[in-house]
């Protein structure tokens, strides 16, 4: 066994060198008895490979061999680079492997569940396509998520999920550069941590316990702790009964929390920076995986200033009202008001990321921090996408007792929190976060119009497998 080349790596240069490659049979296309097209895919690189009878060397058998491999089957390949006459269609990579040697390493099934070309396929290209008479089946959502280790393997996937990867690191490395510490909080837990009934109960060796509804407590008691500033990637679970597109059971948070000397201003300031720079360090770096995702679900790029636009909740709902969209003072936005603001801030100030903050007290959290000028609202925050919320934040209540009123006045148990109130009492800085959903920064920042596109094996109330 000679050394391995990548896919990728594979140019003029390497011509008439032999190469040992390892990817998957994308296609197989036999052409009489003595010869057979494969081409190979390495992670989204892709190549030409001929398989042809050849005396001494490449026996009819071998082709045969080669014809009646079953398409996504894991190929070992050896054989010379040549540059080919014309331009290849339908191979990433301008050079053509003749092949010696050919083993299979993994068979896949002679029948896939998703055939992985029409899975690949923008919507225009679907209607096109049947417009001219061709047969292929549109594969739906269920399908796909039925089949997540194939559906996974589109180029649109690909990308999606790498700049997936991209977001949580972005958001990694920055806060690391201002002295945030990454912290692991516990995801079983004894009480509720938003309120509300969207909790998954469990029995933890005979006490009811439930599975973390955000990681809000620990992150304020690790504040406590003194460690000044801290940020956690991690698993959030919501028992909510939404079937939307950007509701989830499980979903991973993207947590931040933060001493603040005066103002909850500096915690919009964090956020203000770190997408701010995430935004740009995805145009930059991830070119090819936006690319891919665009080319099958087309998008614009996201529009947003270097200063992140901030507006006060009463301002925002004075532009919906000056539109006609009347909106209850200290109540909500709902899904549509949200919609129609982003449009709104999009005409009037070009951007589609912006800040809604000083949001009613009536509809935030117990541990929210009323402001101090007027205690119906709140030193809170939204942030939205295109529209549609990623993030919300604000300064929290430090002082225990009041904390502990505001629990009661929600609802809340407060002996199931106590251990959490009891952490105030021993010195509590005035601190604030946010929290951020990872699958929705995707979603909204690609354009998409589901949660499940960008989550890799969702859980939503009718889904638990794969
Ligand atoms: O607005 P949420 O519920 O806020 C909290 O969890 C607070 N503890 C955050 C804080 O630090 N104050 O959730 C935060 C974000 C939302 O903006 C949204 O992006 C995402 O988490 N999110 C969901 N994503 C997918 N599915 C769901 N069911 C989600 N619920 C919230």
């Amino acid at each position: 066994v000679g050394e391995w080349t990548r896919v990728e790596s594979l140019g003029a240069a390497l011509e008439n060198k032999t190469v040992l490659i390892r990817g998957r049979a994308q296609t197989i296309r036999p052409v009489g008895k003595k010869m057979a097209f494969l081409v190979i895919r390495e992670h989204g690189y892709t190549v030409q490979c001929l398989v042809q009878a050849q005396p001494d060397t490449v026996s009819p058998q071998m082709v045969k061999f080669a014809a009646a491999l079953n398409r996504e089957s894991i190929v070992d390949v050896e054989g010379a680079v040549s540059i080919p006459a014309a331009p290849i269609k339908g191979a990433t990579q301008q050079v053509e492997i003749q092949v010696r040697k050919l083993y299979c390493i993994s068979r896949a099934v002679p029948t896939l569940p998703i055939n992985l070309e029409d899975a690949a396929r923008s919507e225009v290209e679907i209607e096109k396509a049947l417009q001219a008479g061709e047969q292929l089946v549109r594969v739906n959502q269920d399908t796909r998520l039925n089949f997540r280790v194939l559906d996974v393997r589109t180029p649109a996937n690909q990308g999606i999920f790498r700049v997936q990867s991209h977001v949580a690191n972005a958001f990694r490395q920055f806060l690391l550069s201002e002295g945030f510490c990454e912290i692991h909080t516990p995801k079983l837990i004894a009480g509720s941590s938003e309120g509300g009934a969207s909790v998954f109960r469990l029995d933890y060796k005979g006490q009811p316990a439930c599975l973390a509804q955000s990681p809000q407590l620990h992150k304020q008691m690790s504040i406590c702790g003194d460690f000044g500033r801290v940020f956690e990637i991690g698993p959030v679970f919501r028992a909510e009964d939404s079937y939307t597109h950007r509701h989830l059971c499980e979903f991973t948070g993207l947590d931040v929390e933060m001493e603040i000397k005066k103002h909850y201003f500096e915690v919009m300031d964090v956020v203000d920076r770190l997408f701010v720079a995430m935004f740009d360090s995805l145009n930059q770096h991830c070119k090819k995986d936006l690319e891919a995702v665009g080319s099958q679900y087309p998008f614009e790029p996201l529009k947003y200033l270097r200063n992140t636009l901030r507006l006060t909740y009463e301002e925002g709902i004075q532009m919906l009202k000056d539109v006609g969209v009347e909106i209850e003072p200290f109540g909500d936005l709902n899904t549509e008001a949200e919609r129609k603001l982003g449009q709104l801030v999009l005409e009037k100030y070009g951007t589609e990321f912006y800040i809604l903050h000083r949001y009613p007290l009536a509809v935030r959290p117990f541990y929210t921090m009323p402001c101090y000028d007027n205690p119906s609202y709140s030193n809170s925050f939204d942030v939205f996408i295109r529209g549609e919320e990623i993030i919300s934040g604000a300064q929290r209540v430090h002082v225990p007792e009041f904390l502990e009123q505001r629990a009661a006045a929600c609802g809340i148990d407060v002996k199931t929190i106590s251990t959490y109130i009891d952490s105030f009492r021993y010195g509590a800085p005035p601190h604030g976060g946010f929290g951020v959903g990872l699958e929705r920064v995707v979603m909204l920042f690609c354009g998409l119009n589901n949660i499940r596109k960008t989550s890799l094996f969702p859980r939503d109330p009718l889904r638990i497998a794969p």
